[in-house]
């Protein structure tokens, strides 16, 4: 108001007020977050993916699921209602790179873990439309033949572990047999110990052979599954 007019027909003065105004807020906004020593609430449950599951991660960034599948339940009454609590940031703090994404041309999947059978997403997989005729989903039939080989898979932890995925030493060394473990195969017990809340069995049909199929089963069976949110109220904190 009183002398504003000064600044209003100075291009060259409110520009650089503007800067300030500016610096100033983003300063204030962004110099806390240096001095915390973490951004991630800690939350209960939460491991690092087996071998298997990493390796079904893959499979889903390589065949584009997130180009029409977001992995983030926000927290709005009608999300919460359909796929269940809403996603909290820990729940994805060892993907990277993370998958919330931005389009929904399927469901959101943060929850998919055990709401269908191994059985159910084979077929959906090789067909979609076998179980769900109005679907536009693309078949991947290929998954159920293409092998993965566990003995490529120690490198991709200790990829993760250097961005700071807690693998252990233990966990590296022992990924080959804990995915051959974890597929149906012998040492269940020493995977258990190291993945708690992992399942350990045949998720393709195919007991002989370990396929895409049950690593990519295997990632979509444990989302959102981690967490027991039976202690969390998620209508407390609903908009
Ligand atoms: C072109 C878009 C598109 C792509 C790509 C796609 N999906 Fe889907 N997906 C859908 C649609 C649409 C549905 C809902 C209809 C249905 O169940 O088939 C769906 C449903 C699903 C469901 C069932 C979810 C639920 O809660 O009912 C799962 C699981 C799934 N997709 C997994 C995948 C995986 C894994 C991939 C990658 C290998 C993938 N999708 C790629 C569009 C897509």
């Amino acid at each position: 108001m009183f002398r504003h007019d000064i600044i209003e027909r100075n291009a060259t003065l409110l520009l650089v007020l503007s800067f300030l105004v500016v610096t100033v807020g983003g300063i204030v906004e962004i110099v806390p977050l240096f001095y915390l020593k973490n951004t991630i609430e800690k939350v209960e449950g939460m491991r690092p993916y087996t071998p298997l599951e990493l390796a079904g991660r893959d499979i889903y960034v390589r065949e584009g699921c997130y180009v029409c599948h977001s992995q983030m339940i926000r927290p709005f009454r009608d999300e919460v209602e359909r796929y269940g609590h809403f996603s909290l940031a820990a729940e994805s703090m060892y993907d990277h790179p993370f998958q919330w994404g931005s389009k929904r041309t399927g469901p959101d999947l943060a929850r998919v873990g055990n709401r269908y059978s191994d059985d159910w997403h084979r077929e959906h997989l090789i067909n979609p439309r076998s179980v769900v005729p109005e679907s536009i989903m693309p078949g991947y039939p290929f998954l159920l033949r293409s092998e993965v080989d566990p003995k490529s898979i120690a490198s991709h932890l200790v990829a993760n572990a250097r961005v700071g995925v807690p693998y252990t030493q233990e966990m590296i060394d022992n990924a080959a047999a804990d995915m051959i473990a974890q597929a149906g195969g012998e040492g269940g017990d020493a995977f258990m110990a190291r993945y708690p809340k992992a399942v350990a069995r045949d998720f393709d049909g195919q007991p002989q052979r370990i396929t895409e199929m049950d690593a990519l089963i295997a990632y979509l069976q444990m989302l959102g599954t981690l967490v027991d949110f039976s202690a969390y109220k998620a209508e407390a904190n609903l908009r």
